[in-house]
């Protein structure tokens, strides 16, 4: 029984007025990936194979996004309420047979446990017809209400502008979800009539209808944090710190220390390891996987990278896109580092920038040293060799590779290869004159006592 496929149907056609955005509402992004992307790994979790999501304006917007994961997209020209929504969806899923869950595409943090809770409850013995997803919230505001029996069995969804002083103190909130056959959905959908409050085709009148056919609907109840709705900016911020405080428990609880978890920022996709320490803020940007054994020193930002066993990162680091650090190897304050690879052992500990380059195991990196990587059109790589050492302020004009074992002078600007084993010094000939600073003072002291 459980083996029906699942369908998802995400509306999205509403303006999003409140962000006060020329970006979709749902493609803002909770710990870096847009709220609708949220949605969509979850259902994908459930096993829904099939997702379309029902766009209006900025329709462009929400298919670009949505592309490389092989969404569908149903257009609903004018939003004539959520029951209208959910039937644009039916030229797209008109070869799919099986249940299909409807949700909107602003409440991210759904989860699939809860997703398919909803789809076994519709498969249940005693056969309900439309299975929704019901929620306690401290303030039920304005959402539709569910009138139910004690066991889950609807008896009335009303809209809050429609309902009765005594319905609107009902806690029991409709969240939208809704799972019901797809053989029943159209149907069911074409009924739907408009003569309410709003004026709106109303999907909790599905309901209604099964009620009105003698079916039976029920209510499945979940925690209000997974259904938070995310409308204006202030909710895209209370999203965020909701999740961040879930992924800072989740990290805690599988081995990782953070000193400070409140100032510890993590992106939706961040891999951390066992023994991991986590010094205060310090902010994770997508694409990074930390292995264990790793300390993150405090005030670093780091992107998509990737950290082996033993590294000691920061404190005041900026590791960018396309960093790999080589087990136990070390960048320090004030460095940064773009498409770079660190060998294992290898250390960049002060005021360094590292772009385009490839460092081997064990090469020490002087402060102060800086691959220059750009000229104006092009980007080049440079290349260190195992154990090299370059000297302190030196500039590494790409593109160039250094030697294994080779040094580098402090201060040298090094435009050609250097060899295996070979000391570059690329600086002016000292000049050297014993004396001539206090023979200089002597002659100007005296000068200006003499009134010059
Ligand atoms: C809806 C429910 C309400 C529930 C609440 C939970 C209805 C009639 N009401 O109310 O019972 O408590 O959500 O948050 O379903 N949308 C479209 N096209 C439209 C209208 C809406 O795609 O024509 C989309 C919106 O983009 C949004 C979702 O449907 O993602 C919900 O629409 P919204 O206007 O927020 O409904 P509510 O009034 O909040
Ligand atoms: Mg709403």
């Amino acid at each position: 029984m459980g083996e029906q496929a699942l369908a998802a149907i995400i509306l999205a056609a509403g303006q999003g007025t409140r962000m006060k955005s020329d970006l979709h509402k749902v493609l803002h992004p909770v710990a870096g990936l847009p709220m609708l992307h949220h949605l969509l790994e979850s259902l994908t979790a459930a096993g829904a194979a099939r997702q379309v999501v029902v766009v209006g304006a900025r329709r462009e917007q929400v298919e670009a996004s949505v592309a490389p994961r092989g969404v569908e997209i149903a257009h609903q020209a004018e939003q004539l309420g959520t029951a209208h929504a959910a039937l644009q969806a039916k030229a797209a899923l008109a070869d799919f047979d099986g249940i299909a869950i409807i949700c909107f595409g602003d409440t991210p943090f759904l989860t699939p446990e809860t997703i398919l809770k909803l789809k076994e409850r519709l498969l249940a013995g005693d056969a309900p017809r439309v299975a929704v997803l019901g929620f306690v919230p401290e303030d039920a505001k304005a959402y539709g209400r569910i009138i139910a029996d004690d066991s889950g069995n609807i008896a009335k969804m009303v809209e809050f502008k429609d309902a009765s002083a005594e319905e609107r103190a009902v806690r029991l909130c409709n969240s939208g979800v809704t799972a019901v056959r797809t053989s029943d959905l159209w149907p069911l959908l074409e009924r739907v009539g408009n003569d309410n409050a709003a004026g709106e085709y109303y999907l909790p009148d599905i309901v209604m209808l099964a009620l009105a056919d003698g079916d039976r609907a029920v209510v499945v109840e979940t925690d209000p944090d997974e259904l938070i709705g995310i409308n204006s900016r202030a909710e895209l911020a209370e999203a965020e710190s909701i999740w961040q405080a879930r992924r800072r428990a989740q990290a805690m609880a599988e081995g990782a220390t953070l000193i400070a978890p409140d100032t510890v920022w993590f992106a939706h996709d961040t891999v951390i390891g066992r023994d991991v320490v986590i010094q205060p803020n310090v902010v994770f940007g997508p694409g990074v996987t930390i292995a264990d054994n790793v300390v993150i020193r405090a005030f670093c930002e780091i992107v998509g990278t990737t950290i082996a066993d033993g590294c000691i990162v920061g404190p005041f680091t900026r590791l960018r896109p396309g960093t790999e650090m080589q087990q136990g190897s070390r960048v320090g304050n004030f460095v940064e580092v773009k498409n770079a690879v660190l060998g294992a052992g290898a250390k960049a500990n002060h005021l360094t920038y590292l772009g385009d380059a490839t460092v081997g195991a064990n090469a020490n990196i002087g402060a102060g040293t800086i691959t220059c990587n750009y000229d104006g059109y092009f980007k080049y790589q440079t290349v260190i060799g195992d154990n090299a050492f370059i000297g302190s302020n030196s500039a590494l004009i790409a593109p160039v590779k250094i030697g294994r074992d080779a040094i580098v002078a402090a201060g040298s600007a090094v435009s050609r290869d250097v060899a295996d084993g070979e000391l570059r010094m690329v600086r002016a000939e000292q000049l050297v004159k014993p004396g001539w600073a206090d023979r200089f003072h002597d002659a100007m002291r005296k000068k200006k006592r003499e009134g010059k």
